[in-house]
């Protein structure tokens, strides 16, 4: 006996899997996972992307195979990304009724119905600068660009899209692609808002998969990083605008942002664990360094930890493979 034994004994909590299993707070399902896809319009075969080993570009022509494959493998959210070769100044590929991202989306909802489509809503991967919207005097212009996301809004949810995933970080975006999509008759149409998007380096990688021109950066849009109070504002004033599903980017460097926000909203949660991240884990395990199962599970469980409902995660589709393989 120790002369002063332990005011509590927490091992207790711990001492079987059984107990473990039992008390587990926070559990991982492929019903709070989107899968994001790349979707090269013009490509032949299929393109493996160098900065996300393990993740490749699909042709367009082979997208109703990929969403076949997800489905089977029981993944139910995807949020599709175009790579455009119809690039302009403004993206208007992307309000185009016969454009890549309409296309997208028609695709995937007629191969499979029930396959939830969460489109990024956005113009940095259409336009030849590579910024999120339309250029004035070397800035992006506010309103001329919640105009355009308006008209894209109203074309991905014509093409079937279920959910809407704006993250061009423009001011009053959610306020009005929710009135646009309720004037077309589309109010049955979630947002899922990019509403605490950091301006990040870990977007490298993804901008490098999507073929992004920009040469400058984000920081006249996105959040400075630093700031935690000012993300939390962000998001309430899209909770007021009418979002129905608050999202943080990137997850794991921003925990504490998701728990605060989780502490001022009844709304669901999202955390996009980014391009970055998921380079950051694959290239140590290529390397030998870590178990990358465990530190993938690690790693959502952390952001479910914090408060979020769902992740949007380049890791989906592997971790659906690692269900099926360990049944
Ligand atoms: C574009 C967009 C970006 C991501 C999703 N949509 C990148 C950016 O802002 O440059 C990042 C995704 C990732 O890094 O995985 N608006
Ligand atoms: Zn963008």
């Amino acid at each position: 006996m120790l002369s002063t034994p332990p005011l509590r004994r927490m091992r207790r909590l711990r001492s079987s899997e059984a107990m473990r299993d039992l008390l587990r707070e926070s559990h991982i399902s492929l019903i709070d996972l989107i899968h994001p896809i790349f979707i090269e319009e013009q490509l032949e075969q299929a393109m493996p992307i160098a900065t996300l080993p393990g993740i490749s570009r699909i042709p367009e022509s082979h997208l109703a195979d990929e969403v076949r494959e997800l489905y089977a493998l029981g993944i139910r959210y995807v949020m599709p990304f175009g790579i455009s070769h119809t690039k302009d100044a403004a993206g208007s590929d992307t309000w185009d009724k016969n454009g890549l991202l309409a296309r997208m989306i028609n695709t995937i909802k007629s191969t499979v119905p029930e396959m939830m489509v969460i489109p990024d809503i956005c113009f940095c991967e259409y336009t030849i600068h590579g910024h999120c919207g339309v250029m004035h005097h070397n800035e992006v212009d506010n309103d001329a660009t919640v105009d355009n996301l308006v008209k894209q809004s109203v074309t991905a949810a014509k093409a079937g899209a279920d959910m809407l995933a704006p993250s061009a970080m423009m001011d009053g975006q959610v306020k009005a692609i929710r009135q646009g999509l309720d004037d077309a008759g589309f109010q049955h149409v979630a947002i899922l808002a990019h509403s605490a998007k950091f301006a990040s380096a870990f977007y490298g990688p993804f901008r490098a998969a999507v073929d992004c021109e920009l040469s400058g950066n984000r920081k006249g849009y996105q959040l400075d990083y630093a700031n935690g109070r000012q993300a939390l504002l962000e998001a309430t004033l899209d909770e007021a605008e009418g979002a129905d599903i608050l999202m943080v980017k990137p997850g794991t460097p921003y925990l504490d942002v998701i728990s605060r926000l989780r502490q001022e909203t009844h709304l669901p949660i999202a955390a996009y664990q980014v391009g970055g991240e998921y380079a950051a884990i694959k290239f140590a395990a290529l390397a030998g360094a870590l178990d990358e199962r465990a530190v993938v599970t690690e790693t959502f469980t952390g952001l479910k930890r914090a408060g979020a409902d769902l992740i949007v995660s380049y890791y989906t589709k592997q971790y659906a493979q690692w269900l099926a393989e360990s049944k």
